[in-house]
């Protein structure tokens, strides 16, 4: 394949399949990493520079800015330098710090908001954002939370969908941030299976399908207390929400990378978990969607680095374990490695993990 812009790359990413119940319920995992800037985002920056471009006098080049845990922010960035646009970033110490070089890398601005090692401050940037295009005629503030151009930029991933596995798909099941990924992709999927159920999934300690609120570390996805969940959230279109603690999201990044070779983000992690316990239970014949919003490479000094995991999260070992244990019993793994050798290491692994919970 050849292209001429790197937007070109955008969209048709991969399905990762695995098999639960024999073969009788089947998970979809789209591989949203393989996005050029490795996320989901790429695909509602797109066609939210798109929508701005419509509007403005395009010849002049746009000021953009927008708050973001990070994905976004990138995906605008590297967008903006393809369009010669000019791109600031409003960002808190959250954010991974790959995220904020991301950026920088290509040519925008990080407008930092607390400290670099600092809180989720969602609400704070926001209205830093708001204020920097209320104070500015010639900046444009993209506010992801409320822009209908932010869920039409999945209609494509609802596209690649039905192209790729028919209209036989029961349940999508991810990630609830913007709600943009979710609600856009459902509502495009609706329109060739009205029955579809949707289910989001947000981080334990974030208030989109209600309280407790408390600090959680899952990024990018949820909607911390006192920040406000905008527009693009449409609860008419989600049949339920679930909510994953950071211990079961970043067990599942963990047991992923050692089984499936699948490194993902935390909010895929929490997303794929639950998809999992989903499936484990689900009628036979559910064909269940869901996202990986992200690269796990992305998050190398935080989910993937040891230290890091065991000061953050209490009893992180166990929760791997226990999550290991499941997909071992549950999944294709072993059907996948068919040979005798991994069939026995398979074997050998289950019972230490069994001996592992007993004690
Ligand atoms: C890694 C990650 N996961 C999940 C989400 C949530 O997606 P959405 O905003 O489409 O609900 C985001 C959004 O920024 C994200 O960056």
């Amino acid at each position: 394949m050849i292209v001429k812009t790197m937007s070109e790359l955008i969209g048709n990413t991969p399905l990762l399949q695995i098999d639960f119940q024999g073969g009788a319920v089947k998970l979809f995992i789209k591989l949203e990493m393989f996005n050029p800037c490795g996320s989901m985002k790429d695909r509602m920056a797109l066609s939210m520079i798109n929508a701005a471009e419509h509007q403005a006098d395009v010849f002049q080049g746009l000021n953009i800015v927008e708050s973001s845990s990070g994905n976004t922010a990138t995906a605008l960035s590297m967008l903006s330098s393809e369009r010669g646009h000019k791109f600031s970033a409003v960002m808190d110490g959250h954010a991974a710090s790959e995220k904020m070089d991301a950026v920088r890398a290509y040519g925008g601005d990080v407008i930092l908001v607390g400290s670099e090692e600092g809180k989720l401050l969602t609400a704070d940037r926001e209205e830093l954002a708001h204020k920097l295009a209320e104070d500015d005629e010639y900046t444009y503030c993209m506010a992801q939370h409320d822009n209908p151009a932010n869920p039409e930029g999945y209609r494509n991933l609802a596209e690649e969908l039905i192209s790729e596995l028919g209209p036989d798909i029961t349940c999508l099941i991810s990630a609830i941030g913007t709600g943009g990924s979710l609600c856009g992709t459902a509502r495009a999927l609706r329109e060739r299976i009205p029955d579809l159920q949707i289910i989001g999934v947000e981080p334990e300690g974030s208030i989109i399908f209600g309280g407790p609120a408390h600090n959680y570390l899952q990024s990018g996805t949820g909607t911390p207390d006192g920040a406000s969940v905008g527009l693009v959230v449409d609860y008419d279109v989600v049949d339920d929400g679930r909510k994953v603690s950071d211990a079961n999201a970043f067990a599942a990044c963990r047991v992923l990378a050692r089984l499936y070779g699948l490194m993902v983000g935390g909010s895929a992690g929490g997303s794929i978990y639950e998809a999992i316990c989903y499936c484990i239970s689900a009628p036979k014949g559910a064909r269940v969607v869901t996202f990986a919003c992200d690269a796990g490479t992305k998050y190398m000094d935080t989910i993937f680095n040891d230290a890091w995991l065991h000061k953050h999260v209490t009893d992180i070992d166990n929760h791997i374990c226990r999550f290991e244990k499941i997909l071992l019993e549950n999944s294709n793994y072993q059907a996948q490695q068919n040979t005798a050798r991994i069939a026995r290491s398979q074997a050998n692994r289950l019972a230490q993990l069994s001996a592992i919970a007993t004690t």
